[in-house]
């Protein structure tokens, strides 16, 4: 049996890709490389010594599903494929329903069809909007969200919530990531934005290298010991691990769930920025600047149901985030064509 990975050529994707690989599992990946590298799972191939299955296409294309479990014999589903901008998403809207929604929609309907029951979803902490209080657990308001973006991972949530009561032999899984950065620790693969990246790490780490001339500061006003905002961010080898243990759990439970993948603690734009120049030695130039709209002060997980549900816990520190997003960016100063 093998494990269909949506998305699996994108940057979460690919770590989790690999660990599977690691665990000896069979590895089919779907990914229409729109955000996404072909160079990626060649990489990820060289690090496991063995490759998925890839498949280029749309999880949008309903023949094309049916298709694949068809050929396939696949018994679990890891499903990334999705449009993770936030600015885009609030010009382009119907492209992140059309994508997010329906494309997960699309999925559901074939692995029906296919009698595919277990499923762990991409989702995100920002499906709880304007937190109450921190941190946050799986029991806080979700909704409120701000951007198309975050509205399609909580109209996700809410269909696996429905589907599961419908279809009581389905496990169906969401995955409530924080801030994922970091890279293997190999620098063989990592994070490869579009154009300039929108997220504060990947920012930095094209100023460290001297693609991009300064950071900019959003904010310095904000309630918090700094006054610049603060976010759980959590190494992405974590989260493959995640995955890897959220899969096991699913394989004898039916129903809905839902876990934090956080590692508990928060840290500001300015403690990020002093971090990385420690461990890069290279100069950080920083401006400040108003607060970037729809942001919000402080964002951190209370990480305990996983630790007790999943057996996982995050293992690595922020030191090891930033170390391994200095060597994947400054081995890789193009990204995956860097080579
Ligand atoms: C972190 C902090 C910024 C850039 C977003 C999505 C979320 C998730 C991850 C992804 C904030 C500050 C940032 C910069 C800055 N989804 N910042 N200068 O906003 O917490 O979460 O990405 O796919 O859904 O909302 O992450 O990295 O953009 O920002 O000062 O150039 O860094 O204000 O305090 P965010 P981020």
């Amino acid at each position: 049996m093998a494990i269909l990975v949506t998305g699996g050529g994108g940057y979460i994707g690919s770590h989790t890709v690999l660990r599977l690989l690691e665990q000896q599992e069979e590895v089919v990946v779907l990914d229409n490389f729109v955000n996404a590298s072909p160079q990626a799972l060649t990489r990820v191939a060289g690090l496991a010594g063995r490759a998925p299955h890839v498949i280029e296409g749309d999880v949008c294309d309903a023949a094309l599903l049916t298709r694949l479990f068809a050929t396939h014999r696949i018994d679990a589903v890891i499903h990334f494929a999705g449009l993770k901008a936030v600015g885009e998403s609030v010009r382009e809207p119907l492209a992140y329903y059309q994508v997010n929604l329906s494309g997960t929609l699309t999925l559901l309907a074939a692995m029906r069809a296919a009698g595919v029951h277990h499923l762990i979803f991409s989702s995100s902490a920002t499906v709880y909007g304007q937190p109450e209080q921190v941190p946050l657990t799986e029991a806080s308001r979700t909704g409120g969200t701000t951007n198309p973006y975050g509205t399609s991972k909580w109209m996700v949530e809410q269909v696996l919530r429905d589907l599961a009561l419908a279809a009581p032999e389905m496990a169906l899984v969401a995955l409530r990531y924080f801030n994922p950065v970091g890279a293997h620790p190999s620098g063989r693969i990592g994070e490869d934005p579009r154009g300039t990246p929108n997220n504060l790490l990947p920012y930095i780490a094209q100023v460290a290298v001297g693609k991009l001339p300064s950071v900019t500061v959003f904010g310095n006003d904000y309630p918090t010991p700094d006054g610049t905002g603060v976010r759980d961010y959590i190494h992405v080898m974590d989260l493959a691990d995640g995955h890897l243990q959220a899969l096991r759990h699913s394989r004898d439970r039916t129903g809905f769930s839902v876990w934090n993948l956080g590692t508990g603690r928060g840290h500001s734009v300015l403690e990020m920025i002093d971090a990385f120049r420690r461990l890069s030695g290279r100069d950080i130039p920083y401006t400040l600047a108003p607060r970037r709209p729809g942001d919000i002060a402080e964002c951190w997980s209370d990480p305990s149901r996983a630790a007790v549900d999943l057996k996982w816990s995050a293992t690595r520190d922020l030191d090891d985030m930033i170390r391994d997003t200095w060597r994947w960016q400054s081995q890789n100063p193009q990204g995956y064509s860097s080579e």
